[in-house]
């Protein structure tokens, strides 16, 4: 019996629409393939429901997202409504949905396309066969910790605030997404922090470690955040599986996806409890500067669908044959502007999809 799934699209902004074109084309043609159904449903999300109905994450979005089975959202956010308060602008829309949707761990891999190594701004030996997962705590530290804002004292003199907090609950469920993911690749773990400042780092260091009791067979490592950022430059073929916090794991995700050559690259998934559904998203943002203009890579976010059949809902044969297409694809020399390279062939968002899904196509 054809198995029936629950989708809800989020295209959101910029290059959004284009690159969930051809993601749509991808489920249809993999539903075909591994007689599966995708019942998907496009919502409101962003700039765009800023301007459709003045909030960027709907109440009627949010509640789509947390009944259906996934969700897969393109990108958020653009000029237009970056003199908003902060409250209202596009990016709410995702720690709303972080939230909202209790996403606690993010995965963002980044693994280099051998056909791709001379694409990096780093050289080809530094790189080459750099493959590691970044797992980020998505849902705390300092991006939801309390207090918050910007306050003004009895002189008038304003202070901006931000807290950094982790509960060993926190922690302990992230690490052991973390060590459960190290199980499934090389079995070696790095935990990144900033221990020797600050306490709530020493707290994430000492129930890091409590928790690897429970993984005997991971090796696991730490390092301060900035010896980390250094590292994933100098030698980053040395990480397996890397956990940190929200913000550590914002800025070195940048980093890793960097390494990749582009990050139009990259996928990622935003996970929560066992049973509830998770988001799927390409690391890169809205690119509303090539919006509309047939130049975006939908790479990332034909990957990310990728994720989705992977982590959301457990068809690892579906996603393998998305991840073969796309390698095919770019064994034929098939390259987007951001990953142009002597000798290829110079293909728009459309035809690169197209590419796609003529090599999916194809009997496995
Ligand atoms: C990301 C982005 C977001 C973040 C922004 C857009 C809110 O940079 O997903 O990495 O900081 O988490
Ligand atoms: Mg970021």
């Amino acid at each position: 019996m054809t198995k029936t799934y629950n989708i809800t699209l989020l295209p959101g902004d910029g290059i959004g629409s284009e690159i969930m074109a051809v993601a749509i084309d991808v489920l249809e043609l993999v539903g075909k393939k591994f007689d599966l159904q995708f019942n998907c449903t496009t919502a409101l999300v962003g700039g765009a429901a800023i301007d459709a109905v003045g909030h960027p994450l709907p109440p009627d979005t949010l509640t789509l997202c947390q009944n259906s089975d996934a969700v897969l959202l393109s990108a958020v956010g653009g000029d237009k409504w970056d003199n908003l308060p902060a409250a209202l602008r596009p990016e709410q829309a995702l720690l709303g949905l972080r939230s909202g949707m209790g996403l606690f761990a993010n995965l963002r891999p980044a693994r280099i396309f051998p056909q791709l190594v001379t694409a990096s701004t780093l050289k080809p030996e530094v790189i080459s066969g750099v493959d590691m997962l970044v797992v980020r705590e998505l849902t705390g530290g300092i991006y939801f910790g309390k207090p918050k804002g910007i306050f003004t004292d009895e002189q008038g003199k304003r202070r901006g605030v931000n807290t950094m907090v982790y509960e060993e609950g926190e922690i302990d469920r992230i690490a052991r997404v973390a060590f459960e993911s190290a199980l499934l690749r090389r079995g070696s773990l790095c935990s990144v922090d900033k221990a020797n400042v600050l306490e709530v780092s020493q707290l994430w260091r000492e129930q890091v470690i409590k928790v690897s009791a429970d993984y005997p067979t991971v090796t696991l490592s730490h390092l301060y955040v900035d010896n980390a950022a250094m590292q994933l430059v100098r030698r980053p073929q040395q990480f397996d599986v890397i956990v940190t916090g929200n913000l550590f794991g914002d800025i070195l995700s940048d980093i890793a996806a960097m390494l990749t050559g582009s990050i139009g690259m990259l996928p990622s998934a935003s996970l929560g409890a066992p049973h509830t559904p998770g988001l799927f998203e390409p690391v890169h943002g809205s690119a509303p500067d090539i919006a509309g203009k047939n130049l975006a890579n939908p790479i990332a976010q034909v990957l990310s669908t990728a994720m989705m059949l992977e982590y959301g809902l457990h068809l690892p044969a579906a996603a393998r044959s998305i991840e073969s297409a796309v390698s095919q694809v770019l064994d034929k020399g098939k390259r987007t502007g951001d990953i142009m390279q002597e000798g290829c062939e110079l293909v728009g968002c459309r035809a690169m999809g197209d590419a796609i899904l003529e090599a999916l196509a194809q009997p496995a």
